[in-house]
């Protein structure tokens, strides 16, 4: 009988310590920010003196903290020339939501413990160089808006799981070959930036049915061929349609002219893009660039 009693105390007792030895604070990011220092080459010495433990790690050069928890929210290391494998340790920054290690020189792949960054919103390792796949636990971020990855060497497929981001806005990306059909179902896209790609075949009639949110469609230097979709004047909040260097055939859509905050429309030499249409002279108000 006792031990009905006292099998529950013990318990909360063992559930308590438990919660005692994973506690996790400030001093929790400061650790896995030292471990990060400690596992790459900063040749600048950008982050030697700065990310010092004499000095609070909310005013480290590239974090930010969060007003009310106190923990780092932001890690803002774009162009610190930092170089190396991205070490597994930026995994533990468990409330980040901004990550943006741009134009640095990582090699090797995007860690697995990433993953754990669930409250991700812009994630951004463009022009590094990383390399193998693009990894398809990115599909569990559900909170990301921006995903950038461009200008390094991670390949092929798009993993199915990246259309499973219902809050992504803006997508860019390079080196890949295609585009899976369902990717024009992210019905939040706002930003495509898909430059320089080795992409090819035709964008879908319905595009500005699937992405109403279209603001920047920007395709340059890739294969792609067939018309422009007649869709497009839908797509009532685009400002910026670059499409120059593909194979674009055909009449450009009439009424591309009354896209009303369309403000810069590239369309390329005629060698690339046959296109023609009388559209350009309703397009006084924006730049047209060949
Ligand atoms: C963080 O938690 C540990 C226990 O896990 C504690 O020793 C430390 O003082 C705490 N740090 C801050 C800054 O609250
Ligand atoms: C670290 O860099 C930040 C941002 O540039 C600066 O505000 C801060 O004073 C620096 N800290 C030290 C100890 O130099
Ligand atoms: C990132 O840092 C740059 C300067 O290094 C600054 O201009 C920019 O506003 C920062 N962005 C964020 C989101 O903290
Ligand atoms: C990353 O930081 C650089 C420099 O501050 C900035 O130009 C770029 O827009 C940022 N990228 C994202 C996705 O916020
Ligand atoms: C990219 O990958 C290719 C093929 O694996 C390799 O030949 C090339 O050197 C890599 N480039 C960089 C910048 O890592
Ligand atoms: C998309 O999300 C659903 C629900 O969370 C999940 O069942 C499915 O496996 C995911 N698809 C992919 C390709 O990850
Ligand atoms: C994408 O949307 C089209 C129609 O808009 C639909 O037919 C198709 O099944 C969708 N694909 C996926 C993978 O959801
Ligand atoms: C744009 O103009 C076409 C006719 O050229 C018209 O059918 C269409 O409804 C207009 N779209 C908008 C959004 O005003």
């Amino acid at each position: 009988m006792l031990l009905f009693y006292f099998v529950p105390a013990l318990l909360r007792c063992f559930m308590a310590s438990l919660a005692m030895t994973t506690v996790k604070n400030i001093t929790t990011d400061q650790s896995a920010l030292l471990a990060f220092k400690a596992h790459i080459a900063d040749p600048y010495s950008v982050l030697t003196k700065n990310w010092s433990v004499s000095y609070s790690v909310c005013s480290w050069v590239g974090i930010s903290c969060g007003a009310h928890h106190h923990r780092v929210t932001a890690l803002n290391l774009s162009s610190f020339n930092l170089r190396g494998t991205i070490p597994p340790h930026l995994g533990n920054l468990l409330y980040l939501m901004y990550l943006n290690i741009s134009h640095n020189n990582f090699h090797g792949h995007l860690p697995n413990e990433l993953r754990l960054l669930r409250r991700l919103k812009v994630f951004s390792f463009a022009c590094n160089e990383l390399s193998g796949n693009i990894p398809s636990w990115i599909g569990v971020l559900s909170k990301l808006q921006t995903l950038a990855l461009y200008n390094n060497n991670l390949t092929d497929p798009i993993p199915n799981s990246l259309f499973n981001l219902s809050k992504l806005e803006d997508f860019a990306l390079g080196n890949i070959c295609s585009i899976p059909s369902s990717f024009y179902n992210i019905s939040s896209l706002k930003m495509i930036r898909l430059s320089s790609n080795s992409l090819s075949g035709s964008l879908p009639n319905d595009l500005c049915n699937r992405l109403p949110s279209l603001e920047q469609l920007v395709l340059r230097s890739n294969g792609f061929f067939g018309q422009i979709p007649l869709s497009l004047s839908k797509c009532t909040q685009l400002q910026h349609l670059w499409l120059e260097h593909n194979k674009f055939t055909g009449r450009l859509p009439e009424n591309i002219g009354n896209l009303s905050k369309l403000r810069s429309l590239v369309l390329g030499h005629k060698a690339h893009n046959s296109l023609h249409g009388m559209v350009l002279v309703f397009l006084r108000h924006i730049c047209v660039m060949s």
